[in-house]
């Protein structure tokens, strides 16, 4: 049915009418066309800056809005009136994929963000976390090499299997985390069906100013689902795009997805005796020693109404934290701290918080001046622009001070892996894992492994055997037999095949 009602006027960014959107002004029918048809120039202009970058990991995200309910009481730990009983707060959440590009497929085996901006009246808080309670590596400075064994390869410009092993094998304290990705929660069905963590441990302050380590995790209400490798390709083959179509039409038709909240405790003096770091990120809180508490739900039942400006634009950054929920010594989240804003300012601009969607909820009052997208008011008094001044601009409120945080220790590079033990909890994992889930652990990694060298496949197997000997044996197992399989004719299988594959690729 058509809008009977009259339809506005069709304006240039400026405001003024358009008289023609369909032609060119150009000299006779035949052109050319007059360079002063400002019209055609802006519409191309803008065309021009459509595209903003995608950002550098976590590429191709679905997002939607919601709202965080308290329902359980953890007043005695922080004074964060976000985390208060009874209190309920809008939030913005993105999924996301790490290691593909905007245009990747949605279910490709990977790690899944799970990123959350709460807008408190004390500010925004934001948990940028993924589906799995752990992560690759644990000292900041190997970040950007992991990164880079995701992504492309310089010469082939295709993901390349030996790079990925060829790290790993090399970075026992990526066990986990792997053993994770290749297992059944490697591949959720939608975001829908997976848990999701703020994986670093942080701070809990209370009113009294005392401080407690925190985990925070969302377990899905909508359970578990995965797709194994075979039905990922069928997928694919039908829909680039399943997480989007999943999520969004979802929410469209009020099947409002939900997940627990639930948060573990550890106090500052347990915090000394547990066997393994508490601040490592390659590293649990067992359940048995720290049992999760419910605190409340997480729901999403907003669909946005401008992808790109209220999900493309979202700035989600591990730095916004706010009274009563700090940081901690976790060498992985200091190093996020810095990252995420950064990479905002370069992605977005300057001024990316004055964006509606980063925008805080509540008054915002600073000294940041000039800059791109300078579009906010002036403090009230437009003479405090500066600090200290006379004239009744915005001060520092000591109250909001953060208790002193004990730190000894000699500065020093120190080896991370000194002392370390990578083995045991991947085993704890491992052995969660009934014989099914074990048999789709093998041979997901084995697919994985198609074309990798084999002395870096047997630094990997010499990890799995510390992890399980069955863990060892299964992969190797699946390995061969892959390689059992009849040889293909290279010149059969398309380019990225055959590099996947180890194959010789030149013609
Ligand atoms: P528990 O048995 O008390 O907890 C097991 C945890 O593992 C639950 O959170 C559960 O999530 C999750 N889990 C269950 N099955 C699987 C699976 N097939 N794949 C991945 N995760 C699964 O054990 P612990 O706390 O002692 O931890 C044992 C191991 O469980 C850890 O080494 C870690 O790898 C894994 N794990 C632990 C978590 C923790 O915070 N302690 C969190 C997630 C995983 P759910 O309730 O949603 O099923
Ligand atoms: C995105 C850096 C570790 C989860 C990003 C981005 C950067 C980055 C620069 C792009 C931000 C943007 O353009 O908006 C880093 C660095 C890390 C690190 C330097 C370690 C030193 C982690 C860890 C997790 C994580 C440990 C999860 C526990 C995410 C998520 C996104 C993201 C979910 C997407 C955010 C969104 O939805 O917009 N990371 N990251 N990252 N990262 Fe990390």
């Amino acid at each position: 049915m058509s809008d009977t009602k009259t339809p506005p006027t069709l304006t240039t960014s400026a405001g003024a009418p358009v008289a023609d959107n369909q032609n060119s002004l150009t000299a006779g029918p035949r052109g050319p066309v007059l360079m002063q048809d400002w019209q055609l120039l802006e519409k191309l202009a803008h065309q021009n800056r459509e595209r903003i970058p995608e950002r550098v990991v976590h590429a191709k995200g679905w997002g939607a809005h919601g709202t965080l309910r308290i329902t359980g009481d953890i007043s005695k730990y922080t004074r964060a009136k976000v985390l208060q009983p009874g209190a309920e707060t809008p939030m913005l959440a993105r999924f996301s994929t790490v290691a593909g590009e905007m245009g990747a497929a949605d279910h490709e085996r990977d790690v899944r963000g799970f990123s959350l901006k709460f807008y408190t009246e004390e500010g925004n808080w934001d948990l940028v976390g993924n589906n799995t309670p752990v992560f690759f590596v644990r000292d900041p400075l190997k970040f950007p090499d992991f990164i880079h064994t995701q992504k492309r390869h310089p010469r082939t410009n295709l993901r390349s299997p030996t790079a990925m092993w060829d790290f790993w094998s090399q970075s026992p304290e990526s066990l986990h985390q792997v053993t994770t990705l290749f297992s059944d929660r490697g591949l959720p069905v939608t975001p829908m069906h997976m848990n999701g963590y703020g994986s670093h441990t942080y701070s809990l302050i209370n009113a009294a100013g005392e401080r407690h380590w925190v985990k925070f995790h969302f377990k899905t209400r909508q359970g578990h689902k995965h797709y194994t490798n075979a039905e990922g390709e069928k997928v694919i083959g039908q829909s680039r795009e399943g997480y989007q179509e999943a999520l969004f039409g979802a929410i469209e038709s009020g099947a409002f997805p939900q997940w627990t909240v639930q948060v573990q405790i550890m106090s500052e003096a347990e915090a000394e005796r547990t066997a393994y770091n508490p601040f490592d990120l390659t590293k649990v809180w067992p359940h048995g020693e720290f049992p999760p508490i419910e605190i409340g739900v997480l729901e999403l039942n907003r669909n946005a109404d401008n992808y790109f400006a209220e999900i493309e634009q979202a700035a989600f950054s591990p730095s916004n934290i706010v009274p009563g929920i700090g940081h901690s010594p976790d060498k992985m989240l200091q190093a996020r701290v810095f990252s995420y804003a950064d990479a905002h300012r370069y992605r977005l601009g300057t001024h990316y918080e004055a964006l509606p969607v980063n925008a805080p909820r509540c008054p915002v009052h600073h000294y940041h001046k000039d800059g791109a997208m300078r579009f906010f008011a002036n403090n009230p008094n437009p003479d405090a622009y500066y600090e200290p001044n006379s004239f009744g601009g915005p001060v520092q409120t000591p109250e909001y001070r953060e208790p002193p945080l004990k730190i000894t220790g000699d500065a020093d590079r120190w080896d991370h892996r000194d002392g370390n033990d990578d083995y045991s909890q991947p085993r704890a994992l491992f052995e969660l894992f009934d014989v099914g889930e074990r048999q789709r652990l093998f041979s997901n990694m084995a697919a994985a492994m198609q074309g990798v060298p084999d002395f870096i496949l047997e630094r990997q197997f010499a990890h799995l055997e510390k992890v399980h000997p069955d863990y060892a044996a299964g992969v190797r197992a699946a390995v061969e037999a892959d390689k059992a399989k009849p040889a293909e004719d290279p010149t059969t299988l398309p380019m990225h095949l055959r590099a996947a594959r180890g194959l010789e690729i030149a013609e």
